[in-house]
Order: C-alpha cells, then sequence, then structure tokens
C-alpha cells in the first residue's frame, strides 16, 4: 500500500506551504518539528495540531473556517499538476508491485487524492484506493491501512506500505504491516526500511 503525499508526488510540500500560510494569517508559529507532527495526519488533526501554539483560541465553526481556508490555498496549489509532477521513479514503483503480481491499494488520508490521481495519470495503478472521507481516525491509528487490505481482500500481515510521515509508519506498525520509511532518519527512524526517495524502492527485495 502507498501513501500519495510525500511518496508518489512532491505535495508534502504543498500541504506544508497552504498551512504556512493561514499560519501566517493567524500568527501561530509553524516550525519544523510542529510541520513534521502534522505529515500525514488527517485536515483537522493537523489544525488541532497547529492551534495549540496560536495566539487566541478558536470555537468550532471558526476551526471548519480555517480549516477550509487551508484547504482552498492547497486546492489552488495542486490546481495546475500534471502527470510531470509525479516524483521520478513513482509509477515505476507502483507497476513493479503489479508486475510482480502483487496488489496495490493507495491509502492516502488526503480527501484530495481522487483529483490528485486523475492529476497524476495513475488512477488506474490501484486495484483499490481508500475513501479518506471514510476514515474515522487518523494515522498514526491502523484505520486507513486495515481498511486498505479490507478493499484488497489481503490479510495485514502480507501487506507492505510506503509511507513519508512518521504517523504514518506508526500507522502501518499498528496494522501489523511493514513500514518502508521514503525520507530521513531523523524523522522516520521507526521504519522497517529506510529509502532516500521513491526511485529507490525495489519490490524484489520484500518478496521472499
Ligand atoms: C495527507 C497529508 O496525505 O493528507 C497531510 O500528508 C494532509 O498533510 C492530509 O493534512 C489531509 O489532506 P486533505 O487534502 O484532505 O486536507
Ligand atoms: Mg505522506
Amino acid at each position: 500500500m502507498f501513501d500519495l503525499d510525500g511518496v508518489l508526488a512532491d505535495t508534502a510540500v504543498l500541504h506544508r506551504a497552504a498551512w504556512q500560510q493561514l499560519a501566517d494569517e493567524i500568527g501561530a508559529p509553524l516550525d519544523e518539528a510542529t510541520a513534521g507532527r502534522m505529515k500525514g495526519v488527517d485536515r483537522r488533526g493537523s489544525l488541532d495540531i497547529l492551534l495549540e501554539r496560536a495566539p487566541r483560541s478558536y470555537s468550532e465553526a471558526e476551526k471548519v473556517a480555517l480549516a477550509a481556508r487551508k484547504n482552498s490555498y492547497y486546492v489552488e496549489l495542486i490546481g495546475r499538476l500534471g502527470p510531470q509532477d509525479l516524483l521520478p521513479g513513482a509509477r515505476a514503483a507502483v507497476e513493479s508491485v503489479r508486475r510482480a503480481g502483487l496488489k496495490t491499494a493507495l491509502a492516502s488520508a488526503s480527501r484530495n487524492a481522487p483529483q490528485l490521481l486523475d492529476r497524476l495519470g495513475i488512477a488506474a495503478l490501484f486495484d483499490y484506493a481508500v475513501d479518506a472521507g471514510r476514515i474515522a481516525r487518523s494515522k498514526p491509528d491502523p484505520e486507513i491501512f486495515l481498511a486498505a487490505a479490507s478493499g484488497l481482500g489481503v490479510a495485514p500481515e502480507e501487506c507492505l506500505g510506503v509511507e513519508d510521515a512518521a504517523a504514518g509508519i506508526a500507522a502501518l506498525h499498528a496494522a501489523g504491516m511493514a513500514a518502508v520509511g521514503i525520507g530521513r532518519a531523523q524523522e522516520l527512524d521507526k521504519a522497517d526500511v529506510l529509502l532516500p526517495d521513491i526511485a529507490a524502492f525495489d519490490i524484489s527485495r520484500f518478496i521472499a
């Protein structure tokens, strides 16, 4: 199973930029460590993390509006993306899994994932894509990965997940799955295997 943002496309930086714009507008500090905690976490969960250090508190209705505002910035940023914005090796990585006779699922917390898959031209590469709108508990909860396994009809222990976020690695492990981390050891020290980028992914390494 594949995460999308930060694994297949460089959209983690776009989420980050959209949050930064909102953070600046409301005067909430957003440093690297906080941004790292927000990675992989759903929209509302990310907002709650950002607001931990906001200069004032917000009502429920205001929070809904703030989350919508961030999303409008993000949607604007992804509006012009196309197949050229796939990370190098991303398409080949998913295709290699299929060629090995294995099933592929997308497990992205983003409710913009369906639109992004279409824009990137990779929707057809997945046997199953989780509908993030139906996931109640955000990564690091295992719910999204268990839903992906069940959508594929595969036991969790037989699944391998690829993730760029610490919350995603924790979610994979909580689901009983092996976790490939894409990024730096600093952030992803819990990953079973750490790769610098998706281009380094080699499925033959994981097949017995
Ligand atoms: C995850 C991103 O894939 O999706 C998070 O890593 C983001 O940064 C989350 O908050 C939810 O995305 P969206 O598009 O539904 O706001
Ligand atoms: Mg990600």
